[in-house]
């Protein structure tokens, strides 16, 4: 039944999550954005920095803005190894390239830490499932660090999903194109590059999360030229995917220009359009096939709203749970299951 009003996000207010204490694994362009966005809207303390390089871990270290008064100053170390082994340290966020994910994750669970992990948590399901039976063994707390399925904006879909309120659905929309300069590790194949495992996470996920994981999957896709990346990795994929209930999702990814990022979920009653980028902070719209619209707007800040995936971190470990509901191991898996398809099909 189409609902007279949106219903409110239930994410809790991400300044009441229990404070940990992070570790966070690399210092590259998201470890950045995901520290300033954790200190400027959580009580989460960054507390160690390591880095492949001890003057960089300083140097991030030295560049944080937060909260003052913790019981010591923040720790920088010149290699991984070290951060792990950091008895203060409550939780590691791993943040090294795709590559390096299920080593990193390795890392510090075998060092007895939780893990927060980018996505993809590893480069196949193979990785994301024996990661996820190493957290089970020793009762550790691991999560993929997909941030959009933690935004108030991504309750308030899920919600609609669960009531009802779009009817039956069998259609999934989504697409993400970005540019990128010529130095970004996505040009480079020694580094996993291509846009598959960066930016395809999202629609993949968006559309396994809605529909399940699909029966059938098909894909195209183009390598990039070699001006552009002399490693020639993929440059845009287009795949479609089909549920064995009869859900299709068309999804695209690419890292030729920047296209619209954006995403719809359809319905027999009524389509969710969400505005580009739908990966992150923003609105959305709900509208029947007879002319009723909703509207649901939140700030777009962009990845200053990293810190709501940290905050539901915070709360699941000083529960006692090993994994978060708003982002299961068996999700990641799934996701990455499709993925495996899609480069199969891709195979060179
Ligand atoms: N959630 C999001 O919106 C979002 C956005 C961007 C990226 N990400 C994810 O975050 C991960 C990192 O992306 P990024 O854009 O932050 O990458 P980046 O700027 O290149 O940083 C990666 C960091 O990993 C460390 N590293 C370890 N081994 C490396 C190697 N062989 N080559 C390069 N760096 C190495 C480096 O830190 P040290 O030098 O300190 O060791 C480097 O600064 C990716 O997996 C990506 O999917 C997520």
């Amino acid at each position: 039944m189409f609902p007279s009003s949106l219903p409110e996000p239930r994410t809790p207010d991400p300044m009441a999550a229990p404070p940990l204490r992070w570790g966070i694994l690399g210092t590259g362009w998201i470890a950045a954005r995901f520290a300033a966005s954790l200190l400027a809207h959580t009580r989460q303390q960054v507390y160690a920095v390591g880095s492949r390089s001890l003057a960089t871990a300083e140097s991030f270290v030295g560049a944080l803005e937060g909260p003052v008064g913790l019981e010591r100053e923040p720790a920088a170390y010149g290699s991984y190894a070290a951060l792990v082994a950091d008895p203060a340290v409550d939780v590691v966020y791993v943040a090294t390239p795709h590559h390096l994910h299920h080593e990193h994750a390795r890392l510090a669970l075998e060092a007895g830490k939780p893990v927060v992990v980018e996505k993809p948590m590893g480069l196949d399901a193979d990785q994301c499932r024996e990661l996820a039976g190493l957290a089970a063994d020793r009762g550790l707390f691991l999560m993929e660090a997909l941030w959009t399925l933690f935004l108030p904006k991504f309750d308030v879909v899920r919600q609609l999903l669960e009531s009802g309120a779009l009817g039956t659905v069998r259609t999934v929309l989504a697409d993400l194109g970005e540019h990128f300069e010529p130095d970004h590790r996505i040009l480079r194949a020694d580094l996993s590059g291509g846009p598959m495992y960066d930016l395809g996470t999202y629609p993949v996920a968006l559309a396994t999360w809605v529909l399940g994981e699909p029966a059938e999957v098909a894909a195209v896709g183009t390598v990039a030229p070699a001006d552009l990346s002399p490693s020639r990795v993929d440059a845009q994929t287009a795949i479609v995917l089909r549920t064995a209930s009869g859900g299709v999702a068309a999804l695209h990814t690419s890292l030729l220009g920047t296209s619209p990022t954006a995403a719809a979920i359809v319905g027999s009653q009524a389509t969710l359009t969400f505005d580009g980028p739908f990966y992150q902070p923003g609105g959305f719209t709900l509208a029947t096939h007879d002319g009723r619209v909703l509207r649901y707007d939140e700030p777009r800040i962009g990845h200053a709203g990293l810190h709501w995936e940290a905050a539901e971190a915070a709360r699941r470990i000083s529960a006692g749970d090993t994994e978060s509901p708003l982002r299961p191991l068996a999700d990641t898996i799934a996701t990455m299951r499709v993925m495996d398809l899609v480069a199969a099909r891709l195979a060179r």
